[in-house]
């Protein structure tokens, strides 16, 4: 056990003895854990390297794709650099995959027990409710939402990433081997992959750098960053107001203490912020480039 956890653990005794005497503002609240935090850095930097890649192959006739293929080597290594980027965003995608049937076999038996378990990812009936109360809220006719584990537009994100990478990975696989597959399917399915490709990649990137940047930092609540999904961890009174469903339910299973930690030091924080502002700068400069690109040079 390391020093930190031997402190939490002795602070936390303390505060069943005297529980007003514990400073519970030192502890934050674990909502990640590492893996999931890793992949979703790694889902980062390959997105962006890809969009940025393929965008480039896309718009090579727009100046300012000749300036980023110059950055890249040329528009032949930029689909070289888009290749690898691919690699690495699906096994991402396959390594969270094995990561659930992990989960599955451990916590659950039986892949019905996990989907439509109360954590899961899966849309239920609250997420209706949630959805009624939320529109509500928002013209003041309600209080805003008793939001738990997963709330109903982070389901939505989720589904929306894994429809997408089936889709834009199945296409860029054929637009990667057009020779060895048209020995078995016609020729004609290439142009339709390069079509839904194409035009996939500007959803998603349409889609990630407005509405999902909105869902996680531009709302009032976490404007301008929430760095929860790099540290994993999210101050205790936050975490209290954000998942009010969540929170009772944990602290009346008694379960509360198992996921609190202490913060991150200042330096770690700060170079998580440098990592967060650049990806959603990065982000929403492709998005002003998309729209410069189809309102002024698409062909
Ligand atoms: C994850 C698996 C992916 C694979 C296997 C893949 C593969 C490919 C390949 C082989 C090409 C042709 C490149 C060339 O001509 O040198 C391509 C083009 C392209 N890719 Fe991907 N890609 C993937 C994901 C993505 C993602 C996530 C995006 C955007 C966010 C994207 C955007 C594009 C664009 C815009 C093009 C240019 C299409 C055109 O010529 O109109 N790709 N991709």
């Amino acid at each position: 056990m390391v020093e930190g956890e031997k402190q939490i653990i002795s602070e936390l005794a303390t505060a069943f003895v005297a529980p007003m005497t514990v400073n519970r503002e030192k502890f934050q609240f674990q909502r990640f854990s590492r893996l999931n935090r890793v992949l979703h850095i790694l889902m980062i930097v390959s997105f962006i390297s890809l969009a940025l890649t393929g965008l480039t192959i896309k718009f090579s006739y727009t100046g300012w794709a000749v300036i980023l293929s110059h950055l890249l080597g040329g528009f032949e290594s930029a689909g070289y650099i888009h290749r690898f980027f691919a690699v690495v965003m699906v096994s991402v995608f396959i390594t969270h995959i094995v990561d659930i049937t992990r989960m599955k076999k451990k916590e659950y038996k039986t892949w019905r027990a996990l989907i439509f378990s109360p954590g899961s990812m899966m849309f239920n009936k609250k997420d209706v409710s949630d959805i009624i109360g939320t529109l509500k809220w928002f013209v003041g006719k309600g209080e805003r939402p008793q939001y738990g584990r997963w709330t109903y537009w982070e389901k939505f994100d989720y589904f929306a990433v894994f429809w997408g990478i089936l889709v834009i990975g199945s296409t860029g696989v054929t637009l990667w081997f057009p020779e060895l597959l048209t020995n078995i399917i016609p020729g004609w399915v290439i142009n339709v992959a390069t079509i839904i490709h194409s035009d996939e990649a500007l959803l998603a990137t349409g889609f990630i750098f407005t509405v999902h940047f909105f869902n996680t930092h531009l709302r009032p609540e976490k404007f301008p960053m929430d760095i929860v999904i790099f540290s994993g961890r999210t101050p205790l009174e936050e975490y209290k107001i954000d998942r009010p469903a969540e929170y009772e339910e944990l602290v009346e299973k008694g379960e509360l203490e198992k996921y609190l930690v202490e913060p991150y030091p200042q330096i770690v924080v700060r170079s998580i912020k440098v990592f967060g502002w650049a990806a959603l700068l990065t982000g929403f400069g492709i998005v002003v480039w998309i729209i410069y690109a189809m309102i002024f040079a698409y062909r």
